[in-house]
């Protein structure tokens, strides 16, 4: 099963990804989650995603092609992945290609959702996680059942991002609008792309994903 989760920042792609690695034992690959590890090892490549990701500015490409080719040997990665987070430009969708085919796979899905964008910024402003484990809570939407403790785990700190402020999602947004949507016609076009309504109730985004999978063959071979 290897599948794209694509939509703007605040879709719910981290939200549906680790409930589809939960479900099909599949691993969640989310760009995002990697530079945010390098910014805190405090590397040389997390001081550039953190100042990139804070301008709400994407990472070079070829640093982000080279970071998921090296994730997807991995042997997890056997069964298949889902990407999340990548790819956001039409130059790593080509180079995601050229990768799969050199390693002798392909994509099965690409599942893009469809979202209202204020109600994303509401979403974003209000997300924040389990220090511990990294589960993910909504101030409004989803909160643990005992106040301040991590249904997962009973971790009981939590953390915000720093990028989850307005002005840093207003130009999150803008980078989706001009240099990741225009890749939807190129997986139109391969007749791989199938959208889901990221406004339903996240249950219901769930459900929509999982039909698509079948529909789309990607559940085949026991993943
Ligand atoms: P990344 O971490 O990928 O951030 P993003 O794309 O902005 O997306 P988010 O993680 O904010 O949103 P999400 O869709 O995962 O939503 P979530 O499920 O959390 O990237 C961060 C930065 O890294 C980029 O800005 C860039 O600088 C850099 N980067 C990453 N990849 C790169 C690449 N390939 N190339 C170059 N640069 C790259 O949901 C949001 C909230 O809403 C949660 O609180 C959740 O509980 C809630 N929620 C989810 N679904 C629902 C629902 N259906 N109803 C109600 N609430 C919901
Ligand atoms: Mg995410
Ligand atoms: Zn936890």
């Amino acid at each position: 099963m290897n599948i794209i989760l694509l939509g703007p920042p605040g879709a719910g792609k981290g939200t549906q990804a680790k409930r589809l690695e939960q479900t099909y034992g599949v691993p969640q690959l989310a760009t995002g989650d990697m530079l945010r590890a390098a910014v805190k090892s405090g590397s040389e490549l997390g001081q550039q995603a953190k100042r990139v990701m804070d301008a709400g500015e994407l990472m070079p490409d070829d640093l982000m092609v080279q970071m998921i080719e090296e994730r997807i040997q991995q042997p997890d990665c056997a069964k298949g992945f889902i990407l999340d987070g990548f790819p956001r430009t039409t130059a790593q969708a080509e180079a995601l290609d050229s990768m799969l085919t050199r390693h002798g796979t392909k994509l099965d899905a690409v599942i893009e959702l469809k979202v209202d964008e204020e109600a994303l910024v509401r979403r974003i402003t209000g997300r924040y996680s389990c220090a511990k484990c990294g589960a993910g809570y909504h101030d409004e939407f989803h909160n643990p059942q005992t106040p301040g403790v991590c249904d997962a785990c009973g971790g009981t700190e939590f953390r915000r991002r720093d990028d989850d402020n307005e002005a840093t999602v207003r130009s999150r947004m803008e980078a989706y609008r001009e240099q990741t949507a225009p890749i939807l016609p190129y997986y139109e076009t391969a007749g791989i792309l199938w959208r889901v309504d990221g406004m339903a109730d996240i249950d219901e985004v769930t459900r929509q994903i999982d039909d698509v999978l079948r529909r789309a063959g990607a559940l085949d071979g026991g993943a």
